[in-house]
């Protein structure tokens, strides 16, 4: 059975003190219904490092770079990110493969220094509205799962976190509808079953764009939606906390 996984992506947002007030609002909150990461900007890592002490949330960081170190300007290390107590590294968000770049061979390389790491990709595909609406979304969310598999093989899926998040869904408030998502992860899913079905099996697949508490419950309750990866409401504690309380285990 895979547990739900409900993941915070807050991107380039917060300062200490809203940190603080959201964490503290969550561990108050949240029942214990799901497992949970938090991606919080990198240098905020040592603050949640202290303040999740103790707690089952996990943390991570929404980008790392492959090599083990040297004239990487601004980029991180794995190393570094594992040293700083993260479990999680987000991997191919779109915003950085449309504002930063970032291919589908580079996104493969960071989900096998992550594992090499020791640390669980969460990796992000999706497609944008322009290819929901030629209809190849089959084929972008393939290719993109394609490259990653080419290079870790699939029985790294027992660990990697796949995240489907559609393009025209994240930040807009259009919400993919249950059926919908639930289309893509089931192909997603036939795509690692073709490769190892046990495999495919323990693989969680989160769904990310628009979630909300009042879309929570809907999507988690389809059968190959395993949990969300959650932009804009996870920056408020009470929709996040509903998000993961929605979770039934
Ligand atoms: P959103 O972002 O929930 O604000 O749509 C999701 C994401 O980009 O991970």
């Amino acid at each position: 059975m895979r547990r739900t996984l409900v993941a915070a992506n807050w991107k380039m947002n917060g300062n200490k003190a809203s940190n603080e007030a959201l964490l503290d609002a969550f561990k108050k909150g949240f029942d214990g219904s799901a497992d949970t990461a938090i991606f919080p900007p990198a240098l905020y890592i040592p603050q949640l490092a202290e303040s999740l002490k103790g707690t089952d949330i996990a943390f991570g960081v929404q980008n790392a770079y492959f090599q083990e170190s040297g004239a990487f300007t601004g980029e991180l290390a794995l190393s570094m990110v594992k040293e700083f107590g993260c479990q999680y590294v987000l991997i191919g968000h779109s915003e950085r493969r449309e504002i930063f770049g970032e291919t589908d061979a580079l996104v493969a390389e960071k989900v096998a220094a992550t594992l090499a790491a020791g640390l669980i990709p969460m990796l992000c595909v999706g497609e944008t509205l322009a290819e929901r609406e030629s209809g190849v979304t089959e084929t972008v969310v393939k290719t993109q799962i394609d490259a990653v598999l080419a290079k870790v093989g699939i029985a790294a899926f027992e660990t990697i976190v796949v995240a489907y998040e559609p393009v025209w869904a994240i930040g807009t408030g259009k919400t993919a509808s249950p059926e919908q998502a639930q289309e893509v992860h089931a192909f997603i899913r036939q795509l690692l079953v073709a490769e190892d079905a046990a495999v495919a099996a323990k693989t969680r697949i989160l769904y990310g764009g628009s979630v909300k508490a009042a879309s929570a419950e809907a999507l988690f309750g389809q059968p190959d939606i395993d949990g969300g990866l959650v932009g804009g409401a996870s920056l408020i504690a009470d929709e996040f906390v509903a998000i993961c309380n929605a979770a039934q285990g």
